[in-house]
């Protein structure tokens, strides 16, 4: 990829795999334990909020057992080294991109270290569980939720993704299953504009057909292996 200048890279469950954290769907997936529509709707939270904010307590409790693996650290030091624009768009609502030490980072779905008020929109990082009728510090109203977009909500930093897709050279996807829009389409967005697309995937997505290539194999062996090809 001689005449890279601008990257965007999409990230999903699959990069944390291998940090422990469960994936969405697939063998042992999240949504196997749980339906989706009781734990991630707005309606499931009007219906049931102890469950659905008990939910994400667990997950938020789970990112103190797991570390980044050589994935969240090969793109943290691409952010850090790459001379053109780059910008990392994860689905991912763990901190692992973070930690790692990835700067150029958005959330599309949220984050479990946030809190969002439900009634005065304002966020507060937060740790720990985070009981139905916590109170919000901005307006004092008992309305704090997870800061989790959840089916049929608006995902977060749109206007800001679809900017960095026009002007790009290069999109990869890594880890994610490509069943979920808008994310599932930034390839043909991508494609659309003119930029290069790559997936590194476990095993060859919904959308792989979209992708000039594509690579198969874990998360922590294919991206370190790309990032220096880049770098060196
Ligand atoms: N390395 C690379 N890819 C992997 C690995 C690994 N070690 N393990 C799994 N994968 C791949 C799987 O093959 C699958 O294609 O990661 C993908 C995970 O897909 P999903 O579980 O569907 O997760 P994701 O694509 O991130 O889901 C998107 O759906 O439920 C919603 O909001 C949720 O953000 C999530 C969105």
């Amino acid at each position: 990829m001689p005449d890279t200048q601008n990257i965007v890279i999409l990230t999903g469950a699959g990069i944390s795999a291998e940090s422990g954290l469960a994936t969405f769907r697939g063998p042992g997936g999240l949504w196997e334990g749980q339906r989706v529509e009781d734990v991630c709707t707005p309606q499931a939270l009007a219906r049931d909020p102890a469950l659905v904010h008990r939910f994400y307590d667990a997950r938020r409790a789970a990112l103190a057992t797991v570390e980044p693996n050589p994935a969240h650290y090969a793109l943290a030091r691409l952010d850090a080294a790459w001379p053109g624009e780059l910008l990392i768009v994860t689905q991912n609502v763990d901190d692992l991109h973070e930690r790692a030490g990835a700067r150029r980072l958005l959330h599309i779905h949220g984050e479990l270290l946030s809190a969002l008020c439900a009634a005065c929109e304002a966020r507060a990082e937060h740790h720990g569980d985070l009981p139905p009728g916590s109170v919000c510090t901005a307006c004092g109203a008992p309305a704090l939720r997870p800061d989790i977009v959840f089916f049929g909500e608006m995902p977060y930093h749109m206007p800001t993704i679809e900017a960095a897709l026009a002007a790009c050279d290069l999109f990869v996807s890594i880890g994610t299953s490509g069943a979920v829009y808008p994310a599932a389409g930034f390839v043909q967005l991508a494609d659309h504009y003119g930029a290069d697309t790559l997936e590194l995937n476990l095993e060859p997505s919904a959308g792989s057909a979209s992708f000039a290539q594509s690579r198969h194999g874990p998360a922590s062996l294919l991206v370190p292996a790309w990032v220096d090809s880049l770098l060196d």
